[in-house]
């Protein structure tokens, strides 16, 4: 009897103490290397930010961080997530940046039956055709501000335009939503240039840009590469006729390295250096206390807003992760207090966003204009 009964104490004693000490296992998928790899810490130090701000914990809960270098190297995808789904067992998978890496990521997550917040790559499929409801993103679709740039281009006149870049998912998606909204409405891309992945040997590519000579050039490339390609296209003294449009990663994180090559350019993108509204102005000052070396760009942006996502959905469930369905529920119905601005997730789970025209001036990537309005990315395919 005495025995039983000590074993029912500490029953309970095990039961209270795993309610007390619950944790939330947060796995980062992100590259620390390579032709992105400042924009992996980025992303995991906004995240943290976040956390940090409401006192360590997201709905009572403790968050315990593992990381993966995942090298932006697609091939390694699957086995990268499941060291943070099967060894480290991880509740959610924060990841990735590069869009190929991040589909092997998502079907690795749906599998799994693990949540998914992609803080950056844009893949188009994921949320199309690969569409899932525990998958969410807090960036963008590579369709959207390729899409935006078309308008943009057609109200300065331009009539053909050479669209070049990386040639993987997200050079392809992006300068396909440029084609799209450009050809929509009279534009002519008259041809589509591309380097492989990470490669930045770009001097045969200009010499041929030149040949041609477009009334504008649209370009997708991000990170080191981005560098690169803005230095070497000032170089090339090509600016002066043919002028260079892109996405906004061409000039996002980037413009201390670029230094005056980026002067001036014109990009797309769902932030800006300059929003200027209290809730940015608050997440920059805290960003730049606690990150004095990180600049903040739109990756440090999207990584904050994975947490306050993942919040979202802990909230609703008392901090219960178990409780998925409706902790998924009500993250498909969250609206996130951005610094980009308030945005609510599309059906596929892809922001619904503006995304605003920017221009290079004094090291900064200026608001000019909202391109358009909340923008959703099509979702083609996708079937919940
Ligand atoms: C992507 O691979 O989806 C990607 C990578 C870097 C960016 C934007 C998109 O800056």
């Amino acid at each position: 009897m005495k025995k039983l009964k000590i074993l029912a104490t500490a029953t309970l004693f095990t039961v209270a103490c795993a309610q007390a000490s619950a944790t939330v296992k947060v796995g980062f998928m992100l590259p620390y290397s390579g032709a992105y790899g400042t924009i992996g810490q980025t992303i995991e130090n906004a995240f943290k930010l976040y956390v940090e701000e409401q006192g360590g914990k997201l709905a009572g809960q403790d968050i315990q961080y593992f990381r993966v270098d995942d090298e932006s190297n697609p091939s390694k995808g699957p086995d990268n997530a499941n060291r943070l789904i099967k060894r480290d067992q991880v509740d959610v998978l924060v990841g990735s940046v590069h869009s190929g890496v991040a589909m092997a990521l998502a079907k690795a997550a749906k599998d799994a039956g693990v949540t998914l917040i992609i803080p950056n790559a844009g893949a188009d499929a994921i949320t199309g055709p690969l569409c899932s409801k525990g998958v969410f993103r807090t960036s963008f679709s590579n369709w959207q501000p390729g899409y935006a740039m078309g308008p943009v281009a057609i109200d300065k006149g331009y009539k053909t335009a050479v669209t070049i870049t990386w040639n993987y998912a997200a050079g392809q998606e992006s300068t396909d939503g440029f084609k799209e909204a450009f050809e929509e409405k009279g534009g002519k891309v008259i041809r589509h240039l591309t380097v492989p992945f990470p490669t930045v040997e770009f001097q045969p590519l200009l010499t041929e840009i030149a040949s041609i000579k477009p009334d504008v050039v649209y370009a997708f490339f991000a990170g080191s590469g981005a560098v690169k390609f803005v230095q070497d296209y000032a170089g090339a003294n090509l600016a002066a006729n043919i002028p260079l449009l892109g996405s906004g990663f061409l000039t996002d994180g980037t413009l201390e390295a670029q230094g005056a090559s980026a002067d001036g350019l014109l990009t797309t993108l769902h932030y800006a250096d300059n929003l200027n509204t209290p809730r940015d102005n608050a997440f920059r000052a805290s960003f730049s206390k606690r990150y004095p070396s990180n600049p903040i760009d739109v990756y440090a942006m999207q990584g904050y807003d994975a947490a306050q996502l993942l919040d979202a959905g802990l909230k609703a469930v008392g901090g219960d992760i178990k409780k998925r369905d409706q902790m998924h529920e009500a993250m498909s119905n969250a609206v996130v207090d951005s610094p980009r601005g308030q945005f609510k997730l599309s059906a596929a789970g892809n922001p619904i966003q503006d995304i605003y025209l920017r221009q290079v001036k004094n090291g900064k990537n200026e608001i000019v204009k909202v391109a358009v309005e909340k923008l959703a990315d099509p979702a083609r395919g996708c079937k919940l």
